[in-house]
């Protein structure tokens, strides 16, 4: 039988000044994001589904196009799923769409708005501990604690603890959260994490509750991953009118029903049209882009009409390289 390792909790002393100390630090500091600036659910939980596993910088424009193609639940039940990809081209992990499209449908089918607390948010498609607590507290200021992987690490640096240690973050976070204002002390707590209490190197000097610290910067706790090199070969098979594409299979394990360029194995010229470099996870391709003909079982796509079609992120890079969108998103 298994015996479960009791987790440890982290328990500050101060608790209170803890909290106004970082609560007044993201007062001051707190970059001005278009979701900050709102209480609409809807919009938090796009926010919070496209921020997942993407990056702030990456997913301002999208959020903001993103809403002014779906403005609300019920406009983005009644949307097509091709639509919704659409607009998620380039944003990666697809899933989160589709997810979050089928989350709205359900809503929409019951009558229902998103519901008000963690518990109910959580038995949404796409929606799990982390989105529900996000959402609940921003926008409904549920006392629920987030745990991201930036609050994880501010949790093991306070409390001095190796990567190895067994930390229950989650009840170490909800033991430190404000309960007047818990949307901001999550978004505090990321914040924290995402500009001074880097992986790598912490900006300690900026920290306000540096005095909680137990590492103060002499160690850092992240390992970084190792990541895995793969090359790609595809055909572009263009004119002046139209580029060949193909649909991946609707059960491909990742971006299913997307389109992108054919892949070839064969070198169809002395040298590529252009050469790049792509990285997802924690795979980094070297991709090499051959022109030449109409491969069979490719469709050939109007370029006037290419950008309604769900593009991969990586399609999408490089029609845009090679001049060949018309529209090209920023
Ligand atoms: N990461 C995900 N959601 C966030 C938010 N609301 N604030 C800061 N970082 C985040």
């Amino acid at each position: 039988m298994k015996t479960r390792l009791q987790k440890k909790v982290l328990l500050l002393t101060h608790p209170r000044k803890f909290q106004s100390r970082l609560l007044d630090w993201f007062d001051r500091t707190k970059r001005d994001l278009p979701w900050r600036r709102t209480k609409d659910p809807y919009r938090i939980w796009v926010s919070e589904i496209m921020l997942q596993q993407t990056r702030v910088t990456a997913v301002l424009e999208y959020y903001k196009r993103f809403l002014r193609a779906f403005p609300n639940l019920r406009a983005l039940a009644r949307a097509d799923e091709q639509d919704v990809l659409a607009q998620w081209s380039g944003l990666g992990y697809y899933r989160r769409a589709r997810m979050m499209h089928a989350a709205a449908k359900q809503l929409a089918n019951e009558g229902q708005n998103l519901p008000r607390t963690s518990e109910g948010l959580r038995d949404l498609p796409g929606v799990g501990q982390y989105t529900a607590a996000a959402i609940a507290s921003i926008a409904f200021g549920e006392p629920t604690a987030v745990v991201d992987g930036n609050v994880e690490r501010v949790l093991l640096r306070l409390g001095g603890y190796g990567e190895s240690e067994s930390l229950d973050f989650w009840s170490s976070a909800q033991q430190l959260i404000d309960a007047n204002r818990p949307g901001d002390f999550n978004q505090a707590m990321m914040e924290l994490g995402a500009i001074v209490c880097l992986p790598r190197v912490p900006d300690c000097k900026k920290c306000p509750v540096e005095n909680w610290c137990a590492t103060r910067g002499e160690h850092t706790t992240i390992k970084p991953v190792s990541r895995r090199k793969a090359r790609l070969d595809y055909v572009l098979a263009a004119d002046r009118n139209g580029v060949a594409l193909v649909q991946r299979a609707a059960h491909s394990r990742l971006m299913a029903g997307m389109w992108e360029l054919p892949e070839t194995s064969a070198k169809k010229s002395p040298s590529p049209a252009m050469q790049l470099k792509h990285s997802i996870t924690n795979t980094d391709y070297e991709v090499r882009v051959w022109k030449g003909a109409r491969p069979t079982g490719s469709t050939r796509i109007q370029l006037s009409r290419i950008e309604e079609l769900p593009l991969t992120g990586l399609t999408l890079k490089i029609l845009r390289r090679m001049g060949l969108l018309l529209h090209p998103k920023s």
